[in-house]
């Protein structure tokens, strides 16, 4: 995993944490016509985050800022572990010269460029709820930026570790790893989350 802070946070809280409430009684009310199938991993359908991006300027900025990061990320991932290069040019011209087959795996077999964000939701937590253990395969990579974390707020747990997470902070990992919310013992923590596709190589 890899965490972030976004310097922009004050800024976009407001707003996010006003639309994780909104959307959450539209995830909620899907999530019980998904019983049937469990609710785990991502959904086709569950693109809200990006819709709400074209009317509303602090989700722009702050997909915008995520979408930025993913260069760095995707090429930590592929190391085995996760230390981004700080260095984006490094990462554009390693790529061009050594645009060697596409075969995925260590450092440039890909292009670190090549991810669309594919997927993008709120999640707001109310009291007893929780996250089951689930992950979001077949996605390579997926993030969660944490809108609103108030006192007593349920951590991240990843591949079995807990994490104390804060609010501006985001946190990218691979879309296999497994991931859960315990119950929330109060109201109100709120999320971005999403899933980054490989969708695209350039020549
Ligand atoms: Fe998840």
């Amino acid at each position: 995993m890899v965490i972030f802070e976004y310097s922009e946070h004050s800024n976009v809280k407001s707003k996010l944490y006003e639309l994780s409430d909104q959307e959450n009684v539209h995830l909620s009310q899907n999530l019980d016509k998904l019983k049937p199938k469990g609710i785990v991993g991502g959904d086709l359908k569950w693109r809200s985050g990006l819709e709400y991006r074209k009317t509303n300027k602090e989700v722009d900025l702050l997909l915008t800022w995520i979408e930025s990061l993913v260069p760095y990320v995707a090429h930590g991932l592929s190391r085995r572990g996760c230390e981004p290069s700080s260095d984006i040019k490094y990462l554009d011209d390693a790529f061009k010269q050594n645009p060697i087959e596409f075969g995925g795996g260590d450092e440039f077999g890909f292009d670190p460029f090549g991810f669309t964000l594919y997927e993008c939701w709120f999640v707001y937590y109310r009291k007893e709820t929780e996250l089951v253990p689930h992950d979001h395969f077949p996605y390579p990579i997926t993030f969660v930026y944490y809108i609103n974390c108030p006192e007593g707020s349920a951590p991240l747990i990843l591949n079995g570790e807990e994490h104390t997470m804060k609010e501006g902070q985001l946190v990218f990992f691979n879309g296999h790893d497994e991931h859960a919310v315990p119950t929330s013992e109060v109201d109100g923590r709120a999320v971005m989350t999403g899933c980054i596709a490989y969708d695209r190589a350039r020549e």
